[in-house]
């Protein structure tokens, strides 16, 4: 059968996760979804609010999937509002996806915040190939901290470790993700780096990628009102993150003079990241 992925398909809210203060995840039961690949996004549908871009999160139960949202503006504040027994609508999936080399061996994965729902999808096909993970999770503070024991318990039949950074050093390693992140590649050697979280955080692993010469592929973020290439809301450079990424690889993200220096708001105006 013929499925139209840009036709809304209304979904009940089955189980709310409060992963911090501020992040939930929310569990539906969609088939198309949970078969979505590593990175790719829903547009979901807050009736009478929003529509927003959401990454597709794993949820180990059969046909189910979910998004772990961050309560942040006008959108994501009328989701975190919903409960189990809620309905929201959801399309897509869309966009391209984290792909695994097939030389590679060792992966380093570096998340910042709910960048981290893409990454567990990706971790468990990692895990699949017995590729050695080593997961970076970067929050402001302890409290912030989620997905650990998740990436610990997916993780679990390859060679792998968890490390968690808190800016107040609350707990894990005190400091960025970033700065783990240049430690670590400075004694070791990894076949790819995969990248998801604040843009400023992503450019940084970038820079860091690249001064060892590290394949990289990073999912970016941007503004979407269609998510299928029609608006170009999305665009960053020449590029629509909505239909050519959101995942783009070392090959595009150096000739990309935005990314981490400037976003569009919901006019199109360009804002220039402090
Ligand atoms: C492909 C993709 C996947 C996403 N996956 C997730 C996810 O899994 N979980 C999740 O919580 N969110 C995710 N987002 C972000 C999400 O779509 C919304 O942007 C977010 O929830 C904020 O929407 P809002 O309406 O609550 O906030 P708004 O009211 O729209 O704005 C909140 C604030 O964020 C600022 N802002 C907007 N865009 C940017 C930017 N690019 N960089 C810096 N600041 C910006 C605005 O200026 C404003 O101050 C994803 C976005 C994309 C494009
Ligand atoms: S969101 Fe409309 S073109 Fe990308």
């Amino acid at each position: 059968m013929l499925i139209n992925l840009n036709k809304i398909r209304s979904v009940v809210i089955e189980e709310v996760i409060h992963e911090t203060p501020t992040v939930k995840t929310f569990i539906f039961k969609d088939r198309i979804s949970n078969k979505a690949k590593p990175g790719q996004f829903l547009m979901l549908w807050i009736p009478g609010k929003e529509e927003l871009p959401m990454s597709v999160m794993l949820s180990k139960r059969k046909d189910r999937a979910a998004v772990t949202v961050r309560k942040l503006g006008y959108g994501s504040t009328a989701l975190h509002e919903k409960s189990v027994g809620d309905k929201i609508g959801i399309r897509g999936p869309y966009g391209n996806f984290f792909t695994v080399p097939s030389t590679a061996n060792k992966a380093l994965l570096m998340g910042g915040g709910t960048g981290l729902a893409p990454l567990m999808r990706l971790a468990e096909i990692l895990c699949d190939h017995k590729i050695a993970c080593t997961v970076i999770i970067g929050a402001k503070t302890k409290e912030e901290v989620f997905f650990e024991t998740f990436a610990n318990d997916l993780l679990s039949d390859t060679h792998h470790r968890v490390v968690v950074t808190t800016d107040d050093g609350s707990y894990g390693l005190e400091g960025k993700a970033t700065d783990a992140m240049a430690d670590i590649v400075g004694i070791e050697k990894f076949d790819i780096v995969y990248t998801c979280g604040p843009e400023l955080m992503m450019r940084e692993v970038f820079n860091i990628a690249m001064s060892y010469s590290l394949p990289i592929q990073a999912s970016l973020e941007r503004h979407m009102k269609c998510g299928i290439g029609i608006c170009a809301s999305c665009c960053i450079d020449e590029y629509l993150v909505c239909k050519d990424g959101a995942v783009f690889d070392e090959d595009k993200l150096p000739s990309f003079k935005e990314f981490g220096k400037t976003y569009r708001d919901k006019s199109g105006r360009k804002i220039f990241y402090s």
